[in-house]
């Protein structure tokens, strides 16, 4: 894979590159829409990787040629307008937000490649975003701050990209350790690598079904837990504990008690699922990731039929422990921890009986936990070190 991105760089600018970056997508094992809410995540980055071949320019364009979408997008860092929807508004988004931080970007030339399945809730577009931060960090020599540049790609997709996005999606892909998950708090933004359970595999399952979060019903949802706050008195939902929900979610009604319910709980099987992690109870994990299902199917109301018949095939399928919809919903993907020797049976099974039931072809694989975003020098001796 690297070595075509290499050739393809010969071939658009006739040098080596210098550099190359590797950004990983991401699976959330439990707690979603509990990041803006300043609750508590736990995802792992997957083997599933945005790469970008580049070199330095004297000047402060940036120009980029994408395998994926066969074509060239370029702009000035110092000059930077926002256009039509498209892949390179993610990465003049990240250019601004740096360019107001550090200021003196400069420029490069690029090529960029990706195996993360767009819109399937694996967060292909924060693995962008890192890629381009780590890029343009690297030619400026600014130094890597993993948690400030998982903010500011952050920033470029809330204010540039106008999807309304919490902190976990950078924060894994900036600050991941490879077979560790991560609970990370989002309110404190305090880390914690927590090793994976023995004897489990994580397997992706993707419903091929796709739904764009930007102007989708995640910015919706987001207000209305807002405004269950603003109910409750309380700053953000994180501040109501499992202690004081008992009695104030009397002031609640409808969609704002049901919304609230969610992450107030799902908070707290995230905590639970770390504890059972700890204690590698795989039993007691699977059930929390088969509840924290109904309650985003049946409260938060960000699951769809399709998401849903994936789930069920695969809690009846040999050796499940557990399955979830995972990530911001409205299709793509589910996840399913699965007792490691039955995995590959696992996919065969869930893969016909998704088919079976709804004509679409589904794609599973069994997912790695690896590191967060690196740069590597950009010759094929070094990559081939490396993997
Ligand atoms: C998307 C967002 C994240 C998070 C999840 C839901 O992936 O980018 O910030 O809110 O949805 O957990």
């Amino acid at each position: 894979m690297q070595q075509k991105l290499i050739q393809q760089f010969q071939q658009q600018f006739n040098a080596e590159p210098q550099y190359i970056v590797q950004a990983p997508g991401r699976v959330n094992l439990i707690g979603d829409h509990t990041d803006y809410n300043e609750g508590f995540v736990l995802p792992i980055a997957i083997n599933r990787y945005i790469w970008l071949a580049f070199s330095p320019r004297q000047d402060d364009l940036v120009r980029i040629y994408s395998m994926d979408f066969n074509e060239v997008k370029e702009f000035s860092v110092t000059d930077l307008h926002q256009e039509a929807n498209n892949w390179i508004e993610y990465a003049k988004g990240v250019a601004k937000f740096m360019q107001d931080e550090f200021g003196s970007l400069r420029g490069f030339d690029g090529v960029l490649h990706g195996n993360i399945s767009r819109g399937a809730g694996l967060s292909s577009s924060a693995a962008l975003e890192l890629t381009i931060a780590r890029a343009l960090a690297e030619v400026a020599d600014i130094p890597w701050e993993p948690i400030t540049m998982a903010k500011l790609c952050q920033q470029a997709e809330n204010q540039w990209v106008g999807m309304n996005c919490g902190i976990m999606d950078q924060m894994i892909i900036a600050i991941a350790e490879a077979n560790k998950a991560l609970l990370l708090d989002c309110q404190s933004l305090a880390p914690k690598q927590v090793a994976l359970p023995q004897n489990a595999s994580i397997v992706i399952m993707d419903t091929n079904t796709r739904r764009g979060l930007v102007g989708s019903a995640y910015n919706e949802r987001r207000s209305q837990c807002e405004e269950a706050a603003r109910i409750l008195n309380v700053a953000i939902l994180r501040d109501v504990t499992a202690d004081i929900w008992g009695n104030s979610q009397k002031m609640l009604f409808g969609k704002c008690l049901q919304r609230a319910r969610h992450v107030i709980t799902e908070n707290q099987k995230v905590l639970d699922t770390v504890t059972a992690m700890q204690h590698n109870d795989l039993g007691k994990i699977g059930e929390l990731m088969n509840a924290s299902h109904v309650s985003l199917r049946d409260d938060f109301e960000v699951s769809t039929p399709n998401v849903n018949a994936m789930v069920t095939a695969a809690q009846n399928a040999v050796g499940c422990f557990g399955a979830r919809m995972t990530g911001g919903g409205f299709g793509g993907c589910a996840v399913a921890l699965v007792k490691a020797m039955y995995a590959n049976d696992f996919v065969d099974q869930v893969t016909e009986q998704y088919e079976h039931e709804t004509n679409l072809k589904p794609a599973l694989y069994i997912a790695e936990a690896v590191a967060g975003t690196r740069s590597f020098p950009g010759s094929i001796n070094h990559i081939n070190a490396y993997n």
